[in-house]
């Protein structure tokens, strides 16, 4: 079988390693890919955002199955451009992408299908807004309803904060994605993810895991879009794990189901773990980046084999190990700033070959015999352990043999599962 995997991150070399690994795979392309990704798959110079070239592709070289990595052609609907075309391949479809897409959806949903989630309401003008953030009292959490890389959650500390925010958003601070915008309730707690695979009617549960957003050790500086993972999280125990399918994804993935908009794919549950328990944070329609880093190693079944039962509505439960696995996002100097981009990395082969280490690639490019760096997140050293600790000092033992100029990580991944 061929298959075409779009994108070009950290997560999709953690897809695509795994995805070579199938039995049922006979060649893997990937459009752009990086230097990484190029070393187990033909990478073609199409980029994610050409729909029309990757159509026309997968046309010509006879796709047989296509796998959208990332949330801006998941919403744009890359899926329903392909089956359209012919090609098979996992959605969600655009009408189901709209629990990344629209946050304001999503907290109708859970209203509807009684999901916990923080206190809100929807606004398309400030005023409104603005008086409503008062009645919740700061600090208070500010988001613009579409897609803003990342960049659309605003937690504003006072009155002062929160209103600049609601301006901003309707200013057109994130362009079209803050025309409306959702106010919402401040949750305490710890952070957690869970990821679940759909088929639209049926869904089988996947692994929890934990990110590190904040840039600097001890979740200090601004926010990125993810500095390290491990997975399992000890916060999300194997009784919260079910309460995340039993209460959450099972009623999300029925409530789409019931609207006309089946769910076929990833379903990523963010969630905060709160002394009133655990409530949702958001939902988004793939893997997370690096969390995808960390599931990957872990995952024991098939990738390719599971993720065609979800197109052909034939989930099966998926297979798990026991191990941990934890993952350090080396990023270059200035992320998620500006930074320096085309330094050679050096130390790639020595690393790759500490104990129950991958090392998967994100910003890279390859020029001539050389890797260099070219994004802001570059590189993602991965490592299975028996326990967090261990998983953590294989991948330090590995970062510490790779360099570039201006290469930098956080030190202290997987922080909140030792402290436990
Ligand atoms: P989102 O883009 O919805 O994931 O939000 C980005 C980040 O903002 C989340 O990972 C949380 O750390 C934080 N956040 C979002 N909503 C809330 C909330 N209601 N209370 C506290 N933190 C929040
Ligand atoms: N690591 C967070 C995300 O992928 O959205």
């Amino acid at each position: 079988m061929k298959v075409l995997l779009v994108g070009s991150g950290g997560r999709e070399h953690a897809l695509a390693w795994a995805l070579s690994k199938s039995p049922l795979l006979t060649k893997l392309y990937c459009a752009p890919g990086n230097a990484g990704i190029a070393q187990g798959a033909e990478c073609v110079p199409i980029a994610a955002t050409d729909f029309p070239g990757l159509v026309k592709f997968a046309g010509e070289t006879g796709i047989d199955f296509a796998v959208i990595a990332a949330d801006p052609q998941l919403v744009a609907g890359l899926w329903d451009i392909f089956e359209a075309a012919g090609i098979r391949s996992l959605g969600p479809s655009k009408a189901a992408a709209v629990l990344e897409g629209s946050k304001g959806f999503v907290k109708d949903l859970c209203m509807e299908a009684g999901i916990p989630t923080a206190a809100y309401q929807r606004f398309t003008a400030p005023a409104p807004a603005k008086s409503f953030a008062d009645s919740l009292g700061y600090p208070v959490v500010i988001k613009a309803d579409g897609l803003a890389a990342g960049k659309g959650v605003i937690i504003a500390l006072s009155k002062n904060e929160s209103d600049k925010a609601i301006d901003f958003m309707f200013e057109g601070g994130f362009g079209e994605s803050g025309h409306a915008i959702v106010v919402e309730e401040f949750m305490e707690g710890e952070e957690a993810s869970f990821f679940a695979l759909s088929d639209g009617g049926n869904v089988v549960a996947m692994a929890g895991a934990q990110d590190h957003k904040r840039v600097g050790d001890g979740d200090t500086g601004p926010n990125t879009g993810g500095m390290g993972a491990y997975s399992p999280a000890p916060v999300l125990s194997p009784a919260l794990e079910l309460v995340a399918m039993e209460k959450f994804i099972k009623p999300t993935v029925a409530a789409m189901a019931a609207k006309g908009r089946p769910y076929l794919g990833v379903l990523y549950l963010g969630l905060m773990i709160t002394k009133q328990g655990p409530k949702l944070v958001e939902y988004n329609a793939r893997f997370g980046d690096p969390e995808c880093q960390v599931l990957m190693p872990r995952l024991k079944s098939d990738l390719l084999t599971a993720l065609l039962a979800a197109r052909e509505g034939k989930l099966t439960p998926l297979q798990w190990r026991e191990e941990v696995a934890l993952t350090v996002v080396m990023a270059s100097k200035g992320y998620p700033g500006s930074y320096e981009k085309g330094h050679v990395i050096t130390g790639l082969e020595e690393a790759a070959k500490v104990p129950g280490v991958t090392v998967f690639h994100a910003g890279t490019e390859r020029r001539g015999d050389a890797i260099v760096a070219v994004g802001g997140r570059v590189l993602n050293v991965t490592a299975l352990g028996k326990t967090v600790a261990e998983a953590q000092a294989r991948a330090y033992q590995a970062v510490d043999l790779i360099h570039w100029n201006g290469a930098f990580c956080r030190r202290d991944i997987g922080w909140r599962a030792l402290k436990r």
